[in-house]
């Protein structure tokens, strides 16, 4: 079973995903994590995010990138916005998703395109949806817990743009796929979004 959660930053998808392949007892990928290393080796390079050269030259980033905790961080997550744009840098990362997906027993990916580009013939898809004010709420909580000192409404701002960048793209934009179900976690607690999560799931599967 191919399980695609898809949504913007800090809706919870990421803890969902996780949970849903805890459930299941299936491998999971963050995807949004080889884009975060795409952006931080561009910036380790010393390259520009914006320039598709200098950008697809860091999707060699070494696997070890994939551990150094600076991945988590706002800054890099707005760096792997920037690249993500780039078709090259999408399709240099395609293949390594693709297969992950198609591994004999299935797999739980989450990230933007998973639906609509990367497994398009998931048995189940999720579209995970969230208000800014929530999300900021719970990045800065995140935040704060790592001991980073951040401002909320510079969260709220900074997802507020890479929510327009992702939507917005020409290439696998941020989009619901037709089949996927809405599941939106403003009101619900990390443990209704993981039930609510396995219960479409299940439903899904049949
Ligand atoms: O999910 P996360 O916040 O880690 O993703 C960081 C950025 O990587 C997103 O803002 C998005 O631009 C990009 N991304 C993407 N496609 C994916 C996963 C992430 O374009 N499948």
């Amino acid at each position: 079973m191919i399980i695609a959660v898809d949504g913007p930053t800090a809706s919870g998808k990421g803890t969902i995903a996780k949970a849903l392949a805890a459930h299941f007892a299936l491998p999971h990928l963050d995807t949004g994590l080889l884009y975060r290393a795409v952006g931080r080796q561009v910036a380790l390079n010393g390259g520009n995010p914006d320039d598709p050269t200098d950008a697809l030259a860091a999707c060699d980033f070494p696997a070890s990138l994939l551990d150094d905790p600076e991945l988590r961080s706002e800054a890099s997550g707005g760096m792997a916005s920037r690249v993500s744009v780039h078709p090259a840098v999408r399709q240099a990362l395609f293949e390594r998703q693709r297969a992950f997906a198609l591994q004999p027993g299935g797999a739980v990916l989450d990230g933007r395109d998973i639906g609509t580009v990367i497994a398009p013939e998931a048995e189940v898809k999720l579209f995970v949806v969230a208000s800014v004010p929530a999300r900021a709420e719970r990045r800065f909580r995140e935040m704060q817990a790592q001991g980073r000192a951040v401002a909320l409404a510079d969260i709220a701002a900074d997802l507020a743009d890479r929510d327009e960048r992702d939507r917005t793209r020409a290439e696998a934009p941020l989009v619901a796929a037709p089949d996927a179900v809405l599941l939106d976690t403003s009101d619900l607690g990390r443990d209704q979004a993981i039930a609510a999560a396995i219960a479409i799931a299940k439903q899904k599967r049949g």
